[in-house]
C-alpha cells in the first residue's frame, strides 16, 4: 500500500505527478482553505502533510493524523504555523523551503520601500477616483529614497538581500539582530531595536514569528520612530500590533505604513485600515512569482519524497531532533 500523504491546497500539477508516482495521494483543490474540520478529518493515516501558511497543524492535527505521520512539509520558509516542539515529541520532521524566495520576496519588500516612498498606490486611487485635475507643485510628495536610512529589523537571507538593494540605491542601511549577519552589505548593527527604530526614514521587518517577535513593533515603538516614517511588513502579521500601528498612522505619530502581511489574514472588510489613505495592503504575495511558487513546490514535495522513503527532509528545520533509526 502507498504512503498517504495530504496537500492542504491546490498545487502544480506537475509537482503533484511526482507525489502521485510515489504516494496515495489526496489535494484539496478548491481554493479556499480547509475549516479545521475538513483539516482533521483529511489528516487520519496520512504520512505527510504537504502545508501552507494557511493551516494551523497543531498536536490535535497531528493525533488526528496517527503514528503514520512522518514528516510535515511546509510551503514557504516560515512555519508559525506548525507547532514544531509537538512535532519533535512524536518524532515528527518538519520541512520548509529556504533559499529560493529570498530575491523574490527581497525585490518585493524593496519594491514596497520604493512604492509606499513616492505613495504610488495613493496616487493610483486619487487618479481612479478622478481627482486629478491638474500638475500640482505641492500634491503628493514623497521621500527620496537615495539619501536616507534604512532600518532592517531581522538580517537574515532575506534582510540582507534587501540590504544589497538599498546600499545600490545610495541608503544608508542599518540593521537589528540578535547576532552579526553573515553578510551585511555595507550595513550597520545598531546598538539596539530602539536605535534603529529612531534613526531609520524607513523600517522594514524580515524577523520569523516567535514568542520574541510576536507584537515586537507596538505603541512605545511606534513612538521612537519618526513622524515622517515609513513601516514594510513582509515578515509576518503578528510581529506588528496592529490596533498600536493603527492609531499611530491616524495620530500621524509615523507617516505611512506598507503591508503584505496582517493580523489576522485576511485583514477584516471593516478593519480601520482600510479606511486610511497613507496604508497599502497586499495580500501575502511578496514570495508570489511563477518561477519562485513552482521552486517552493518543488521543494515542498522534495521534503516529503524524502520522509517517505525513509530519509531526512533536505530542508528540515528540526532535523537534530528526529531519531528515525
Ligand atoms: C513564506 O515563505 O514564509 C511565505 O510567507 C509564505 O508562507
Amino acid at each position: 500500500m502507498p504512503a498517504k500523504v495530504l496537500v492542504t491546497r491546490r498545487q502544480f500539477e506537475d509537482q503533484m505527478d511526482r507525489l502521485r508516482a510515489e504516494a496515495d495521494i489526496t489535494v484539496l483543490t478548491r481554493p479556499e482553505p480547509a475549516t479545521r474540520e475538513e483539516l482533521l478529518e483529511a489528516v487520519k493515516g496520512v504520512t505527510g502533510i504537504f502545508a501552507h501558511i494557511t493551516d494551523r497543524i497543531d498536536a490535535d492535527v497531528m493525533d488526528a493524523a496517527g503514528d503514520s505521520l512522518k514528516v510535515i512539509a511546509e510551503f514557504g520558509v516560515g512555519y508559525d504555523n506548525i507547532d514544531t516542539a509537538a512535532a519533535n515529541e512524536r518524532n515528527i520532521a518538519v520541512g520548509n523551503t529556504p533559499g529560493v524566495l529570498t530575491e523574490t520576496t527581497a525585490d518585493f519588500a524593496f519594491a514596497l520601500i520604493q512604492s509606499a516612498a513616492r505613495r504610488l498606490a495613493e496616487s493610483d486611487r486619487f487618479v481612479r477616483r478622478g481627482e486629478w485635475k491638474w500638475f500640482d507643485p505641492l500634491d503628493l510628495l514623497g521621500l527620496d529614497i537615495n539619501g536616507s536610512t534604512l532600518g532592517i529589523v531581522g538580517m537574515g537571507r532575506i534582510g540582507s538581500s534587501v540590504a544589497k538593494r538599498a546600499a545600490a540605491s545610495g541608503m544608508r542601511v542599518i540593521y537589528f539582530n540578535r547576532n552579526r549577519a553573515d553578510e551585511e552589505h555595507g550595513a550597520e548593527l545598531a546598538g539596539s531595536l530602539d536605535d534603529l527604530l529612531a534613526e531609520s526614514d524607513f523600517v522594514t521587518l524580515h524577523c520569523p514569528l516567535t514568542p520574541e517577535t510576536q507584537g515586537l513593533i507596538s505603541t512605545s515603538q511606534l513612538q521612537k520612530m519618526q513622524n515622517h516614517a515609513v513601516l514594510i511588513n513582509t515578515a509576518r502579521g503578528p510581529v506588528v500590533d496592529m490596533e498600536a500601528l493603527t492609531d499611530a498612522l491616524g495620530s500621524g505619530e509615523i507617516a505611512y505604513a506598507a503591508l503584505d502581511v496582517t493580523d489576522p489574514e485576511p485583514i477584516p472588510t471593516d478593519h480601520r485600515l482600510l479606511e486610511m489613505e497613507n496604508v497599502t495592503l497586499l495580500p501575502h504575495i511578496a514570495s508570489a512569482t511563477v518561477g519562485t511558487r513552482k521552486k517552493m513546490s518543488e521543494m515542498t514535495v522534495d521534503n516529503i519524497l524524502a520522509a517517505l522513503r525513509g530519509e531526512l527532509p533536505p530542508n528540515c528545520v528540526n532535523s537534530d531532533q528526529i531519531n528515525w533509526g
